[in-house]
């Protein structure tokens, strides 16, 4: 038999490996320090992945004598942070400022521009902006990355765009905001209303001082359209996700969530269907059993689903300086190995606008809860609305009476499309003996 040669090629140009790759970093918060703190602490271990060191030689933020417990001197300082991306020495700009525009935004298109590779961790910068900012890189031939975008420190872009390169992906579900999952775990674990756990969130410094983005998920949602994008090759698109957040959620709703088996997360979910993909972030019940359900505190978790590979699971910090940092180390050593690929996996030219699905053709099973006069011709009256949406239960709860006036009447039904689960909310409200507006979550047994 006659021998195999395999013949490998390594996709790695390391261009003038003989200088250090030099690194600007906009943005010196929390993950800019960590970030400068990896380079210099693990310099050895890196010059020796990469083939050649890597040096950050320029910075830029917003005030220039604040402590920051790294020593700063030796980097050239720059007020204005697009000033980063015309330094000559500067291959790679790391971008750590936020906000899908602005400052951010000018850097971005500034960098890559000049043919500069760009990292980022800001997740509505790409969300709103990837398929522009990758079209550029691609333009001139730079690179564009943004693993810390998403979940921190776990390698989940990575993971989907190499690790399951050979699967057709159909859905993707993740507990991706860490205040949001903290916040629920607290409810859960001390019996706390959702305000009370917020503000102690914000005392201790877990919530941001403005949460808007955690607790209504919009920074969900930033993730899971650039989660849809690697997985299903399309342009990232925030304008056709329905998004709700964590603010409606109350203890009692917990309280019925685990004697029906399940717990309440915020979700970012992504599923290809037939008539459409179907993203959405929503408050969701879903079984003890499932692995997302076990994920506590400010941990975050992604659960893929390829064709081949079937379902695997990435759990980690959502956030932090070293989870983050370490995100974006990893994209720099990326650039730094010469593993330029496209930013979302595909060429950007190719990333589709692929058709919605319309967010009341989901199908799904509900959970509900009224808050009734407990008399009788109640139940009839309820069941009377249900029968009209032909939509049927699946189990009913009444058992002693509500905290206050009246009683609670909790009900699961089947599957069932959302505009017949609306539709009956808007009956049950407009029922006399309904004491309160209904509350729905949705259930997720993926
Ligand atoms: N604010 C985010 C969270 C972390 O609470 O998970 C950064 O994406």
């Amino acid at each position: 038999m006659p021998a195999v040669t395999l013949q490998i090629e390594w996709n790695i140009t390391m261009s003038d490996t003989s200088n250090p790759l030099k690194v600007g970093i906009a943005g010196l918060g929390t993950v800019g320090v960590g970030v400068i703190k990896i380079l210099r602490d693990h310099a050895d271990l890196l010059s020796q992945r990469v083939g050649r060191s890597i040096e950050v030689c320029a910075v830029s933020a917003r005030s220039k004598g604040r402590d920051r417990g790294v020593d700063l001197t030796g980097f050239t300082w720059c007020d204005d942070a697009t000033e980063l991306a015309s330094i000559g020495e500067v291959d790679i700009v790391v971008e750590l400022i936020g906000g899908s525009d602005g400052p951010a935004l000018a850097l971005a298109r500034e960098t890559l521009k000049t043919g500069k590779s760009f990292i980022t961790a800001n997740k509505a910068l790409i969300a709103v902006h990837g398929k522009e900012l990758a079209t550029l890189a691609e333009e001139n031939n730079a690179s564009l990355r943004f693993e810390a975008a998403v979940a921190g420190g776990i390698p989940i872009l990575k993971s989907l765009a190499e690790g399951l390169a050979g699967n057709d992906v159909s859905g993707l579900y993740g507990i991706l905001n860490g205040t949001c999952n903290y916040i629920l775990t607290r409810m859960e674990r001390e019996g706390l209303a959702f305000a009370d756990v917020l503000a102690d969130a914000q005392r201790l410094g877990y919530a941001e001082a403005d949460p808007t983005f955690d607790i209504d998920g919009i920074d969900t949602a930033h993730k899971t359209a650039i989660l849809a994008a690697i997985a299903f090759g399309m342009a990232p698109d925030m304008d056709s996700m329905p998004i709700e957040g964590i603010r409606n959620i109350a203890p009692v709703d917990i309280d019925y969530a685990q004697e029906l088996g399940y717990r309440i997360k915020l979700l970012g979910l992504a599923r290809r269907t037939a008539d459409g993909v179907e993203t959405r972030v929503i408050p969701a019940m879903v079984p003890l059993s499932a692995s997302l359900a076990n994920v506590m505190d400010a941990t975050n978790a992604v659960v893929v689903d390829g064709d081949f590979s079937g379902p695997t699971v990435y759990v980690g910090a959502g956030a932090g300086e070293g989870p983050t940092a370490s995100s974006v180390v990893a994209d720099i050593i990326d650039v730094a190995r010469g593993n330029v690929y496209p930013a979302f996996g595909v060429p950007a030219a190719s990333l589709q606008n692929l058709p919605a699905l319309p967010a009341d053709k989901h199908s799904g099973t509900y959970y509900i809860r009224l808050r009734v006069n407990d008399q009788p011709g109640v139940m009839a009256d309820i069941t009377a609305a249900l029968a009209r949406e032909s939509v049927s239960i699946e189990s009913l709860i009444q058992r002693g009476t509500a905290p206050d006036e009246g009683v609670y009447i909790v009900m699961t039904t089947h599957q069932t499309v959302e505009s017949s689960a609306l539709s009956i909310l808007k009956h049950f409200t407009a029922l006399e003996c309904v004491l309160e507006t209904p509350t729905l979550i949705r259930i997720e047994t993926f």
